[in-house]
């Protein structure tokens, strides 16, 4: 069964990145929640998608330049809408504390980029050890280099590469990798890409589906999980 990942969760309707947005992803049916992990000064590790906080919060710089309790202050959920006042930027533990008793897994995607956060990875990981969740996620980056080194410290989470362009020979480009899965954008899928790299048993995520009767394709292509900011629909689609 194709796995249902929320985008940011339920970000079509609701402020992304917040529990909001994950709790309400689950109401519709969501079997996966996809996010987005940024550490802040002090080492925490937050869910938020930009680098900096100025886009989806009523504050401005970088998550990296604020110490936890000052970030928890800023306000995460005006900006989509004025009913959403108050919503505050979750941290990792929250939501694996909040996955735990859900049959859900959780696609953490680690943001490193331009900024670069130390040590990162290895944070991420105890802390969904310390929540026995590590058979219930896939961490997922556009920087390879860090899900390299995903498995050299866990060789049994699950990683996925991150890609928006076309790949050349992706599923051989996993293997080298060592990672599990690929998470391409979906204009870059096709049937006979689909097909090859199944073939090799390398698991495909894709994002960010919108559409409904790309959701159709996808499925019928046995794609093993789409990621959509409307899990609403995809699980209309995936119960018939
Ligand atoms: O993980 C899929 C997708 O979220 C990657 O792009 O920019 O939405 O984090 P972005
Ligand atoms: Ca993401």
């Amino acid at each position: 069964m194709v796995v249902n990942y929320a985008h940011r969760g339920a970000s079509g309707y609701y402020p992304e990145n917040t529990m909001m947005a994950f709790e309400k992803a689950v109401e519709m049916g969501c079997t996966g929640i996809e996010t987005d992990v940024h550490m802040t000064r002090d080492g925490v590790l937050v869910l938020i998608h930009d680098e900096m906080v100025n886009r989806t919060t009523n504050g401005i710089g970088f998550v990296k330049d604020y110490n936890y309790i000052d970030l928890s202050k800023l306000d995460a959920g005006s900006w989509f809408s004025g009913e959403f006042k108050g919503a505050k930027i979750p941290t990792v533990e929250e939501l694996l504390l909040f996955a735990k008793d859900k049959d859900i897994i959780i696609n953490f995607e680690i943001k490193s980029g331009v900024i670069q956060y130390e040590n990162i990875e290895q944070k991420l990981i105890e802390t969904i050890y310390e929540h026995n969740m590590e058979n219930r996620v896939i961490l997922s980056s556009f920087n390879h280099y860090s899900l390299v080194k995903c498995k050299k410290i866990s060789g049994e989470i699950k990683t996925g590469i991150l890609y928006s362009e076309g790949l050349y020979k992706p599923e051989q480009y996993a293997k080298m990798v060592g990672a599990d899965a690929l998470h391409p954008h979906f204009y870059t899928l096709n049937r006979d890409i689909v097909k090859r790299i199944k073939k090799e048993g390398i698991l495909i995520n894709t994002y960010t589906v919108n559409d409904v009767s790309y959701m159709r394709y996808f499925i019928e292509l046995g794609i093993d999980g789409i990621i959509t900011n409307y899990p609403d629909k995809l699980n209309k689609i995936i119960s018939g």
